[in-house]
């Protein structure tokens, strides 16, 4: 079986004293029970980047992240970061598409296309987010949605560069404060879809919206879920950890299953 990536988004969170001392958190669990059945991550904000980076040091088994780059290089994008400097700041990942930049900063499908590209070409893992609203769900159309999102993004790499993408469905209706935790039945479907095409050519297949941790093994039971993106549940250091422990039993639980 795959292994299960687990990582955090902070959003707009966390002061510098706050981002180490999550990640030193972090970094003494990970040093006694390192398992090779789930895959950490975490995406600070931009500022904390470096300063996480240096916490969990550079042979850590969790990888991180930034919220967002542009596809340029460089040059004259004022308030833009681009994925050479977040490598350079020690990312790893590169989160692209969220539903949060997608609505109130204007990414589209072309954007995130270029943006997938960018990471690629830099050796970093595109984290795309894809996701329906709740009109495009009350209509029945989310699978037919997160397919077009997922195509556009992905469309034109060779099959070498797409296994070195990972995807995050996360439903718009799930997300934050004013999401509702998706059921396990109304998952099914677009996870089937998107399974269909994408499983076992990418790295990874997460879900992602109101991840908790009464629903987080029933979400990793689901067919072709390898994974969860969390927000408000892995902000404290306690959550993110019992989601790791989570996801490392239901792994083990795999293994015996077969
Ligand atoms: P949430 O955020 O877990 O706080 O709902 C999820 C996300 O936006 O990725």
């Amino acid at each position: 079986m795959s292994t299960l990536w687990v990582g955090t988004s902070w959003k707009m969170t966390k002061t510098l004293a706050e981002a180490r001392t999550w990640a030193e958190g972090l970094r003494d669990h990970l040093a006694q029970t390192a398992s090779t059945a789930v895959q950490p991550f975490v995406i600070p904000s931009f500022t904390a980047t470096t300063a996480v980076a240096g916490v969990l040091g550079e042979d850590s088994p969790a990888l991180l992240g930034v919220q967002n780059a542009h596809w340029e290089e460089a040059g004259a994008w004022t308030g833009e970061v681009s994925v050479p400097q977040a490598k350079d700041a020690g990312a790893q990942i590169v989160e692209i598409g969220h539903s949060e930049r997608r609505e109130h900063f204007g990414e589209t499908v072309a954007t995130t296309r270029l943006k997938v590209a960018a990471a690629l070409r830099h050796g970093l893992t595109p984290l795309l987010c894809i996701g329906e609203s709740a009109e495009v769900k009350e209509a029945g159309g989310s699978s037919e949605f997160i397919l077009e999102q997922a195509r556009g993004a992905l469309a034109g790499l060779t099959d070498e560069e797409l296994s070195r993408v990972v995807i995050a469905y996360e439903p718009i209706w799930a997300i934050g404060e004013n999401g509702r935790p998706a059921t396990v039945a109304e998952l099914i479907e677009p996870f089937a879809a998107l399974g269909a095409e994408y499983s076992g050519r990418i790295t990874g297949l997460l879900y992602g919206g109101s991840v908790n941790l009464d629903n987080a093994a029933a979400l990793l039971e689901i067919e072709h879920v390898t994974g969860l993106f969390v927000g408000r549940t892995a902000w404290q250091l306690e959550g993110y950890l019992e989601l790791l422990q989570i996801a490392e039993a239901h792994a083990e639980a795999e293994q015996i299953g077969g």
